[in-house]
């Protein structure tokens, strides 16, 4: 009997951004494969993976496209082979064991984890190499933050048993320092590391190495008297935040935060959303073992939870969130929900006190 091919359960599709390149915005890929992203130039090209869903014969395939789409023969079979070499269509018996069990449980995320992790080699992870974005004077995206206060003197426990989810933000805004103070101090351990490291690079591996912080930033400022609403990243090695887009009103921020966040009214008032993203890919080759991505939830909960008490300690209130839709989270950071993707947010502002 003929070997019947079925669509690879871990091909994603992507809108990429209009970027003006010529071609289709369109991509295809599949975790774990070699071949990369893949344009996909024709509709039927998707139409023919869902026909190939249930598993098909490379003829039935190819006479799909010659009666569906007037291919000629030739062609659908240069467009067959194309789509199997490219890895969206599989032998049956490629197909990752227990695929749809992974899919049914949600966990689509460890699954495109794991495809891309499990050839990497344990014995020798391949090495990191940081890529520092070069510093461009008088760049004017790039907004210098200004110098951070000292952290109050509260000691840690006072800071800890106060503290409380807040779900109810009083309207107040966040000015620069503010956001400044507590960037800083919350990241000031990984930058120490870094110039720690620069001088004595035999020191080995250390959770807060830059070069191995898996995280980038993004404040998402609703209100501010010196900030101008909208999405920005921080740069962690020059403490500054760069403009991604200011194109949004107060009301817009909240409604565009409210958007990315399951079924909870909580952001709605708040001054500052960090919304944080993970370089998934990055992380795979510092570890490249499949047990990595429970690893990143864990040193991403560990920052993130710095963020949180370091905003505690300058008197700010906090609502931490993982329930996210997350290719629209990923949509308002320009994250490609592949190689990076966001995991999380901290709101973080002042909650309105209540009525003795
Ligand atoms: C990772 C994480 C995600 C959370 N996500 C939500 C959330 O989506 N919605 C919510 O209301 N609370 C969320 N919380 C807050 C918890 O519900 C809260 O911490 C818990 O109720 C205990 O209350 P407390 O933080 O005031 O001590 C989250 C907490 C953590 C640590």
């Amino acid at each position: 009997m003929s070997e019947q091919y079925s669509t690879n359960l871990a091909a994603q599709f992507k809108w990429g951004p209009s970027s003006g390149k010529p071609g289709s915005p369109l991509t295809a890929v599949v975790a774990g494969s070699s071949s990369g992203n893949r344009a996909v130039q024709d509709i039927r090209t998707v139409e023919l993976l869902e026909y190939a869903l249930d598993g098909k014969t490379r003829e039935t395939l190819c006479s799909y496209l010659v009666e569906k789409h007037d291919l000629v023969r030739a062609e659908a079979e240069h467009e067959v082979e194309e789509l199997i070499e490219s890895g969206l269509l599989l032998e049956n018996h490629q197909q990752v064991e227990g695929g749809q069990t992974w899919f049914e449980h949600d966990w689509d995320r460890s699954l495109y984890y794991h495809l891309s992790t499990r050839d990497e080699s344990v014995i020798e992870p391949r090495v990191y190499e940081q890529e520092l974005e070069t510093a461009t004077q008088g760049d004017r995206d790039v907004i210098e933050l200004p110098t951070p206060e000292e952290v109050p003197d509260e000691p840690l426990d006072k800071v800890l048993l106060d503290r409380r989810t807040c779900r109810d933000f009083d309207g107040s805004p966040i000015d620069s320092t503010d956001l400044s103070s507590i960037l800083y101090h919350a990241l000031a351990p990984i930058r120490k590391a870094t110039r720690d490291d620069e001088q004595n690079v035999s020191d080995g591996a250390s959770f807060f190495e830059a070069s191995r912080f898996p995280l980038t930033i993004y404040p998402v400022v609703a209100r501010s008297p010196d900030v101008e609403s909208g999405v920005y990243r921080y740069e962690l090695e020059r403490h500054s935040l760069r403009n991604l887009d200011t194109e949004y009103t107060e009301k817009e921020t909240d409604d565009l935060l409210q958007s990315i966040v399951v079924n909870q009214p909580f952001i709605e008032d708040a001054p500052v959303t960090l919304v944080i993203s993970t370089d998934i890919q990055k992380f795979r080759h510092i570890h490249p073992q499949s047990m990595g991505l429970r690893h990143l939830f864990t040193v991403v909960s560990t920052h993130a939870h710095r963020l949180l008490l370091t905003a505690n300690a300058f008197g700010f209130d906090v609502f931490q969130c993982a329930a996210l839709k997350d290719s629209l989270a990923d949509g308002v950071v320009g994250a490609d929900g592949f190689d990076e993707a966001v995991v999380y947010t901290l709101t973080i502002g002042r909650e309105t006190e209540e009525d003795e």
